[in-house]
């Protein structure tokens, strides 16, 4: 399909539906909004879960010219979770689910000159749509939360482009499939087809098909390309495609994606990446952020794949559970960041209705993100759902049918399920039914004993850890610390045993959720990282897995104060990289130095925690204070030094980005770090950060919010008013002697 325009701005908004809003022209009360957005902005916990479980009205006026002969075209890429569509008065359709994308002929109901639609959103949970219906561990929101795009087309045109290609060393072999949407009869035309890499075209070439009548889709005659260089996980080259259809020479449409060539292969040995093996180490993520939940944009939903790929040194995470921004898919792409996608679903499987929407979900998920190399695995069961063996076999079936290419696999809780995807996944959490293991022997089951079967298939851990502990950002050293390790456990025996493809760890960040799954706050704090993305000890662990080369970490899982373990500091881990660390204690009259090495309790891993222990003789009245060092070889590489008598004394406040668009919602994040003298984050520090800005940008929530681990994170937007220029953004720590401290953001 040919590019669109954008209908992100400028939108009418009300929390409530009547049927007078669709044919009426008042709209006096409502308010004027951009998307993403969401229908109620919630506070960050402790809030009532129906806050936003109501039906609202979204109202849209927008200009058509030229538009004889030819096809109007709405695509909404994400509303939570039901609506229906409505233009110039008139009923158009009505979509189920809040993650799916639905496009819309509109042409009948359009007219030359200024059209109007309304959409009515019922943001409730409902028994009818995926993964509702039941109780489910995290919030769907409500809203249109993604962008949703105008299209002016042909009355033939090409609705997707599936770049299918095979390939043989470096040798591919294309054939790319079109789907077409045709009104008329069947007729012929030529599809040319360009392949570039960053910017200079490799391949041009031309095929002659016949275009079907109504729905159907046309694969071409295969074409050998010039040699190709692989997507991998070092090395993520990735290519542009186009595909120009003409009749008689007139362009009638074009449809251009981003694609990258590499092989997938399983067997009950492992998981494989162009004919390597590879063992997939990663994280659960949800799409949700603070007060806004899923109305984030395109940015915030890159940096999370950056955070995965490039902070903590991750090659796998899986979209639990449902279809996520193209945002981040794509970034993964970019990163080299393997996706294992499923389709939406929590613990529940609903009547026939339901399954439909499931099978439309599977459809949309399978052909609208088929181009992203990325994706290895599809998902193919309703998270953690019962056996339904004709349902699971038809959802695998059909999506082979789809994608021969990618594994398939779903996600169980329970034991002896029969398998018909080519990955039997399995969320272990283990340690919840036993005695909780300290040093974490006892992390996974072996494969046999969940499967049930007599031989070893492919079998992936998707979850483990989370529940197991509450790890709050404030939480005490010892818990995070607990926390850090058992990913650890869970990592180290996935990567030395054979038993598994790899570990998938629950999850990524802390996130809202109902009542029956938290404390009264509303929090799943079951991240490595907090819900503002800011990284707890679990997600040292993960970093401190990185080669040297990219990046030394010296972690310690201690702030080394006096009293935090009861009486002492010792024992404590640190996360580290290094081949060994230096200890000093500094005491009244002596300085006690020890030279410590990563634990063998960790054999998988190529970097274990350092447990630090021995006799606390430094323990009496005069503690001066600590300091670790890390070497490589003989080399001495990292300080974590801490000196007598920390106390706050700066804040230090960055943005993740020095620039954003101002002719549109752009958002950032902005973390304020609570510093103590010795320049370490004040991780016990209970205070407060006040946030003001300034310039043509908002705060996305409330500007004085609670300290939490050390820092105060937000999000800010533009206000896409078009201004270039500059904006700030100021943090105060409300603390005598301690400076406000300002970032600047440009307006581009
Ligand atoms: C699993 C579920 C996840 C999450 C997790 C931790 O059972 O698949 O979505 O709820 O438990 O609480």
């Amino acid at each position: 399909m040919r590019k669109g325009q954008s209908l992100n701005l400028n939108w009418l908004f009300k929390p409530e539906f009547k049927s007078e809003y669709v044919t009426g022209n008042d709209y006096s009360d409502f308010e004027r909004v951009h998307l993403p957005h969401t229908v109620k902005e919630i506070p960050y916990d402790s809030f009532d879960e129906f806050l936003f479980c109501f039906d609202s009205t979204y109202v849209r006026f927008f200009d058509l010219t030229g538009i004889e002969g030819k096809r109007v075209v709405l695509e909404f890429e994400g509303v939570s979770l039901y609506y229906d569509l409505y233009v110039n008065g008139q009923a158009v359709a009505s979509h189920k689910g809040a993650y799916s994308t639905a496009r819309f002929d509109i042409t009948p109901y359009v007219h030359e000159g200024e059209n109007k639609l309304v959409l009515m959103v019922d943001s409730r949970e409902r028994d009818d749509i995926p993964p509702t219906g039941s109780t489910v561990d995290y919030l769907l929101y409500g809203g249109i939360y993604r962008d949703v795009t105008l299209y002016l087309l042909e009355s033939a045109f090409a609705e997707r482009f599936l770049f299918r290609y095979t390939l043989d060393g470096n040798c591919a072999l294309a054939a790319p499939e079109l789907f077409f949407d045709n009104l008329g009869a069947s007729f012929p035309a030529q599809v040319e087809i360009a392949l570039s890499r960053d910017g200079e075209e490799l391949s041009r070439y031309a095929r002659q098909i016949t275009v079907p009548a109504g729905k159907g889709s046309v694969t071409l005659e295969p074409e050998k390309l010039p040699e190709i260089e692989r997507w991998d996980l070092d090395s993520p080259v990735l290519y542009d495609v186009s595909a120009v259809i003409s009749v008689d020479g007139r362009e009638i449409d074009r449809c251009e994606t981003r694609v990258g060539f590499r092989t997938l292969s399983v067997d009950a040995k492992g998981f494989s990446l162009n004919g390597r093996k590879v063992k997939l180490i990663g994280l659960n993520r949800h799409q949700s952020f603070p007060y806004v939940g899923y109305a984030m944009g395109r940015r915030p939903q890159r940096k999370d794949a950056e955070i995965l790929r490039c902070d903590l040194g991750l090659n796998m995470v899986r979209c639990s559970h449902y279809m996520q921004s193209k945002y981040f898919l794509e970034r993964c792409d970019e990163l080299g960041l393997m996706v294992f996608e499923e389709i939406p679903g929590w613990g529940h499987i609903g009547d026939e209705g339901y399954k439909q929407v499931a099978f439309n979900d599977l459809e949309d998920m399978v052909l609208g993100h088929f181009n992203h190399p990325s994706i290895v695995i599809w998902g193919t069961r309703l998270n953690e759902s019962a056996d339904d063996d004709d349902f699971y076999r038809e959802t695998n079936r059909r999506c082979k049918a789809m994608d021969p290419t990618r594994l398939t696999t779903g996600v169980r809780w329970h034991k002896n399920s029969p398998l018909f995807e080519d990955i039997y996944s399995f969320n272990d959490y283990t340690p919840l039914a036993r005695t909780i293991p300290y040093k974490g022997e006892f992390m996974l089951q072996a494969q046999q004993q969940v499967t049930g079967l007599p031989y070893k298939v492919p079998y992936l851990i998707s979850e483990h850890t989370g529940p197991l502990l509450d790890t709050r950002p404030s939480s005490d050293v010892p818990v995070q610390e607990r926390f850090a390790l058992y990913h650890a456990s869970v990592v180290s025996k996935a990567l030395c045993s054979d038993d598994y493809l790899g570990a998938i760890g629950w999850c990524m960040f802390d996130y809202n959720t109902h009542f029956d799954h938290a404390y009264q706050d509303k929090i799943c704090y079951h991240g490595v990282l907090d819900m503002f993305r800011v990284p707890k000890y679990a997600a040292e662990f993960y970093r401190s897995q990185k080669d040297p080369s990219e990046e030394i970490v010296l972690e310690p899982c201690t702030v080394l104060g006096r009293g935090e373990r009861g009486e002492g500091v010792m024992p404590f881990y640190v996360l580290t990289n290094c081949d060994y660390i230096d200890v000093t204690f500094c005491i009244a009259t002596e300085t006690q130095k020890q030279r410590y090495y990563p634990s063998s309790r960790f054999l998988g891993l190529k970097h274990a925690p350092i447990e630090v222990d021995g006799p606390e003789l430094w323990f009496q009245p005069f503690w001066l204070g600590a300091k670790i060092e890390g070497y490589l070889g003989e080399e001495l590489v990292a300080v974590f030094d801490c000196g007598k008598n920390p106390y706050l004394t700066r804040l230090e406040v960055a943005a993740d980005d020095a620039e954003l668009y101002c002719d549109r919602v752009d958002e950032t994040r902005v973390v304020a770090t609570f510093m103590d003298t010795n320049g370490h984050r004040m991780r016990h520090h209970f205070g407060v950060g006040k946030i003001s800005v300034d310039g043509d940008i908002q705060l996305i929530g409330p500007d004085v919010v609670p300290v939490q681990g050390g820092t105060v994170a937000f999000w800010v937007k533009t206000k896409a008013l078009g201004r270039k220029g500059r904006a700030t953004v100021t943090v105060s720590a409300c603390r005598d002697g301690v400076a406000d401290e300002t970032v600047s953001i440009e307006l581009i």
